[in-house]
């Protein structure tokens, strides 16, 4: 849905889908557990009446070798009652576990998947308020796999340990029953039970590493292959699919390793946590059969023992299960709180006001930036990098269009990111129509800004909605005029579908001009004051790219315009050429006026500029 209400043009809108609004605590020091609460807490109603039907379902299961017991003693044995009693009870108690049984996984999985949605949600919320310089630092497996498995692991914990935490609770309610039997006949049946308790402890504490190594060894090789399929033209054109490949397989050999060492350590402890209860089968039937031959206990008391026996090893079972759960979804859990704690790299200040685009006019003084300077997550970035921009200084008067000259590297892509706010600056101000831009809104910054940057990028969508994809209201007929503008009409009328065409990924079906033609149609649909085009016409004939000129001077005209150019064409269309060099400007004034008296700028001409027409 478009806004209207708002003064400037937002350049990306959120759509109908509602944020999620609740996160997880802020303070690293508490448990993983005690951090997620407020998400879990959401689902309080869910979770205590899917608990109540695990209760009611553990309370069915446990009272039949009760009633086993008392069958044998009575209606055999003693023949005091009628045995069809007896089966009428099983059979009710049976439908009473099976529902409350659906009832229970029902609710608890339907929480654990509204968790996954929410915790992925929010995963990606703040992904989208992090800084450049983080995208800059992490890798995106890191980022997929923290997406995927990692929050799989978490979601799987969330519907198992409610689950679990119920069989514990049978299992009190087991002993409390067997110890109304013969409470030293209880005391037999728990002998196992320090050993497993020291078992679980050791497993515990060696899990926890392992689902470390293996989550972060899964994202390894998640960036192996998202390399390899986003680099695959640079993998061909240097027949390194070997190399490639052997990137794969040790990242792969290493996940075995780890996954088989968590598998050892799970292999050599689960069995002794669920077999170590089943010695007491042997004991109770020393104990307990000699009390039975001298009297002291019935033989349906026994038989209820046994089946009490072998009820407690599901319990013992889900001990194992519960502690391997727990520590993946331990480890998973912080893997993910790590990005969540990430601070947003540039955040609107308390009381930042909306820009109401008015002339356009940019200053830019004593502007000092490097990048990688920024703290992160209390850390300071990489050893002292190189500045960028020192002493930078630049007035562009509103309406004016001037080109940025300068060797690679010299820094003229960074002025625009800056200007767009993407990096804060280590000094110096930056105003947009006279206000301090961190003082304003980011939303209505960038809205007021357009940016055709030096590598375009497109989405796997249709061609109409990758040029409409700031103003996705755009009607058909706009799309077409951007296009015509941007001399691009044609080309995607000869596309098998027309504007409908669904690009490839990132666009790499078409051609490196093609795509800077689409790229630069959805400037002609923005309507905002001040206009930045990095480059934006390198991979496009002169010829055409004469045309498009012709359509950007009247776009130009009443607009605040900086080209970043390797070109005299593009040059051209400036009003003011300024050449930076060493982080600031070296020189200032006409093209030709700086042809004539500035000999760096000839220079940097020769050495950058495409001989594509005299200087003139
Ligand atoms: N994201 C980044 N992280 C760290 N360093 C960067 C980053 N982007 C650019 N740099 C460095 O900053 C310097 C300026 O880069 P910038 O992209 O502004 O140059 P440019 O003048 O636009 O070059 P070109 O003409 O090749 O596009 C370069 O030395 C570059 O290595
Ligand atoms: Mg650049």
């Amino acid at each position: 849905m478009r806004q209207h209400t708002t003064s400037f043009e937002p350049v990306r809108e959120w759509s109908t889908y509602p944020p999620v609004e609740e996160t997880i605590r802020s303070e690293s020091s508490l448990g993983w557990l005690r951090r997620i609460a407020p998400i879990v807490m959401t689902h309080r109603w869910r979770i205590i009446w899917s608990v109540i039907a695990a209760i009611i379902a553990m309370l069915a299961q446990i009272l039949v070798p009760r009633v086993v017991g008392l069958a044998v003693d009575r209606a055999l044995i003693e023949r005091t009652s009628a045995l069809s009693f007896f089966v009428i009870i099983l059979l009710i108690l049976g439908v009473a576990r099976a529902s409350a049984t659906f009832g229970y996984r029902y609710g608890l999985y339907g929480m654990a998947f509204k968790v996954e949605y929410q915790l992925r949600t929010l995963l990606f919320q703040h992904l989208g308020r992090l800084s450049f310089s983080f995208f800059d630092r992490v890798q995106s497996g890191q980022i997929i796999s923290r997406a995927n498995s990692d929050i799989r692991s978490v979601q799987m914990f969330m519907a198992f340990a409610p689950i679990m935490a119920v069989q514990f609770f049978s299992f009190v309610i087991a002993i409390g029953l067997m110890a109304a039997i013969s409470v030293p006949l209880t005391a037999v049946t728990m002998i196992a039970l320090p050993g497993v308790f020291a078992i679980g402890q050791r497993l515990r504490k060696i899990m926890f590493p392992l689902s470390w190594v293996v989550q972060s060894r899964q994202a390894e090789i998640a960036t192996v292959v998202d390399e390899s399929v986003n680099g695959v033209r640079v993998v061909k054109a240097f027949a390194a699919e070997r190399q490639q490949i052997e990137a794969l397989a040790r990242g792969a050999e290493r996940l075995r390793w780890a996954n088989l060492v968590q598998h050892r350590t799970r292999a050599s402890h689960t069995p002794l946590i669920e077999n170590l209860p089943r010695i007491a089968l042997a004991t109770v039937l020393l104990v307990g059969g000699l009390q039975t031959i001298d009297g002291a206990l019935t033989v349906g008391d026994l038989i209820s023992f046994n089946l009490y026996i072998l009820l407690l090893q599901a319990p013992f079972r889900f001990i194992g299960m519960l502690l391997i759960l727990g520590q993946r979804a331990k480890a998973s859990a912080e893997r993910i709180y790590e990005i969540l704690d990430e601070p947003p790299g540039v955040d609107d200040r308390p009381g930042a006001i909306d820009l109401i685009p008015s002339s356009g006019s940019i200053s830019f003084s004593a502007v000092k930036f490097a990048y990688g300077t920024e703290t992160v997550g209390g850390t300071p970035g990489a050893e002292s990098p190189r500045t960028v921009l020192d002493d930078f200084n630049l007035e562009v008067p509103a309406g004016q269009t001037i080109a940025i000259v300068g060797r690679t590297g010299s820094g003229k892509s960074t002025i625009a990111r800056l200007l767009m706010r993407f990096y804060e600056l280590q000094a110096g101000v930056i105003t947009l129509d006279g206000h301090d831009i961190t003082s304003l809104t980011q939303r209505s910054l960038r809205g007021a800004i357009s940016l055709v940057p030096d590598e375009p990028f497109l989405f796997s969508t249709s061609v109409h909605e990758n040029i409409a994809y700031g103003n996705p209201g755009a009607t058909s007929e706009e799309v077409e005029a951007a296009a015509r503008a941007a001399q691009a009409h044609e080309f995607i009328l000869g596309l098998d579908d027309g504007y409908k065409t669904i690009v490839g990924e990132r666009g790499y079906d078409l051609s490196g001009g093609q795509r800077q033609r689409i790229s630069l149609a959805r400037l002609f649909l923005q309507d905002s004051q001040v206009i930045i085009l990095d480059d934006s016409t390198s991979a496009i004939d002169v010829e055409i790219e004469e045309r498009i000129h012709h359509a950007l001077k009247d776009l130009l005209k009443a607009r605040t315009t900086i080209v970043i150019a390797h070109r005299l064409s593009t040059i051209a269309l400036a009003d003011r050429v300024i050449l930076i060099d060493d982080g600031r400007v070296v020189a200032d004034g006409t093209h030709q006026q700086l042809l004539e008296r500035e000999p760096r700028y000839v220079e940097t001409l020769a050495s950058t500029v495409e001989e594509d027409q005299p200087w003139s």
